[in-house]
């Protein structure tokens, strides 16, 4: 069984689906790994390592899939409309793609998946059970992301996070909100902490409240009893309705007008992100204030933030919108990132026989299973066809 990893081409990724360090765990797996030129450079592993751990180094993409049994991707394959090379075409028929690959977002693209012939498995749709912890790659790189959010606001914002008391006078703690504490949000909020901010963390999940609490952060309380049924069943948050959107409205102005940074992390799975931070809202913010949006690529919780730019507003607030938070901080979310995907293929490879044996009725490769010798087969993906 051959393992391809072509390098990764679409704008601002600079990641790769493999580290020289799973790289030797396939080859104990039994499997031989081809890692395309230039992989690994953007998560600064070299060509050099990868073939040290055992892989062969391709001369470019084609030569990187055209024999894989299983394709290692970060993101969803590249089309030659987007300035190619067209990925699917070079891979074969009945070949295995894992990845990132955004699948409920780009539907036409699961058909293009059949039509190849290909058996994916889209990772971001694994369920979130405990089993599944540790090949997650919303989790590992939400949390890079979290993480790296407020170094980016540090990096804006020109007074210092820690309070400092010094013979030249003292400086008081940055004042930091996190909106959204699920997995980046709660990293967020951690980093805060140690950069030395007061931090309050704002969810509509109540059961966020203690793991808020419990960094050392405040809880802003917008309407708990109203918040009873804001989690589904699968831990993510449901959309508000009006009544409290108009609570949550009131209370979050009231604090953005005292707090100096403002992270945005909160995300619907499947819809259009929540405006939490309203043009009103900037508009009260002090001069110099910085806002970092993590969900400007899902449409953004903060008015007028923008994918790939900072945007100063007309009093001096700064919203930060880059593009592929994870990549800013490439070689920890590719080697986290790779190690998800190598715990994933792990349990679907015999061990004595060295040959995958899948089990198709398992939870966890039924919940990311979207297209299987040809067919649309993901529930999900399925009943919006036809
Ligand atoms: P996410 O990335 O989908 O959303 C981020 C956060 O935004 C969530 O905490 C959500 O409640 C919040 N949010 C949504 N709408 C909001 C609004 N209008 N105002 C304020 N906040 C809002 O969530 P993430 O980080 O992927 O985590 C989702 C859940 O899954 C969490 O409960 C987490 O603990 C759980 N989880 C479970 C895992 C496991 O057991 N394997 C692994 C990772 C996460």
């Amino acid at each position: 069984m051959r393992i391809g990893i072509p390098k990764e081409r679409r704008p601002h990724e600079c990641r790769a689906a493999a580290s020289p360090a799973t790289v030797k765990k396939f080859k104990e797996l039994g499997f031989d790994v081809v890692v395309e030129t230039g992989a690994g450079a953007g998560s600064s592993m070299a060509d050099s390592e990868f073939a040290a751990a055992g892989a062969t180094i391709a001369a470019d993409a084609r030569a990187a899939l055209a024999d894989a049994d299983i394709v290692l991707k970060v993101q969803r394959p590249l089309a030659a409309v987007e300035g190619g090379p067209d990925e699917l075409s070079l891979m074969k028929r009945g070949a295995i793609l894992i990845g990132g690959l955004s699948a409920l977002a780009h539907r036409d693209q699961v058909d293009a998946y059949a039509r190849a012939g290909l058996t994916v498995f889209a990772l971001e749709l694994l369920p979130r059970i405990s089993r599944a912890q540790a090949m997650d790659i919303l989790s590992s790189q939400s949390n890079i992301a979290g993480y790296r959010a407020v170094i980016d606001a540090a990096h804006e914002f020109n007074r210092v996070m820690p309070m400092m008391m010094t013979a030249s006078g003292t400086i008081p703690p940055a004042r930091v909100i996190v909106l959204g504490a699920g997995v980046a949000g709660l990293q967020a909020i951690a980093t805060a902490r140690r950069l030395g901010a007061t931090v309050t963390g704002y969810d509509v999940r109540p059961a966020v409240k203690e793991q808020v609490e419990s960094l050392g952060a405040k809880f802003l309380e917008v309407d708990l009893q109203a918040t009873g049924n804001a989690e589904t069943a699968g831990g993510y948050a449901r959309e508000m309705d009006e009544d409290y959107r108009r609570k949550q409205e009131m209370v979050l102005h009231e604090s953005l007008k005292k707090q100096d940074i403002a992270i945005c992390t909160a995300l619907i799975p499947g819809r259009k992100a929540p405006v939490l931070i309203t043009a009103a809202m900037l508009a009260d913010m002090r001069p110099g204030s910085v806002v970092v949006d993590l969900a400007v690529e899902q449409g953004g919780n903060c008015a007028g933030s923008e994918p790939g730019r900072i945007v100063t507003t007309a009093n001096g607030v700064r919203i930060i919108g880059h593009a592929n938070v994870p990549s800013r901080s490439a070689e920890d979310s590719t080697a986290m990132y790779a190690r998800n995907l190598l715990n994933f293929l792990t349990p679907l490879v015999d061990r004595e026989t060295k040959a995958l044996k899948i089990n198709w009725d398992d939870e966890v490769v039924k919940g990311c299973l979207v297209t299987r010798d040809g067919a649309v087969v993901h529930p999900g993906l399925a009943a919006k066809t036809g």
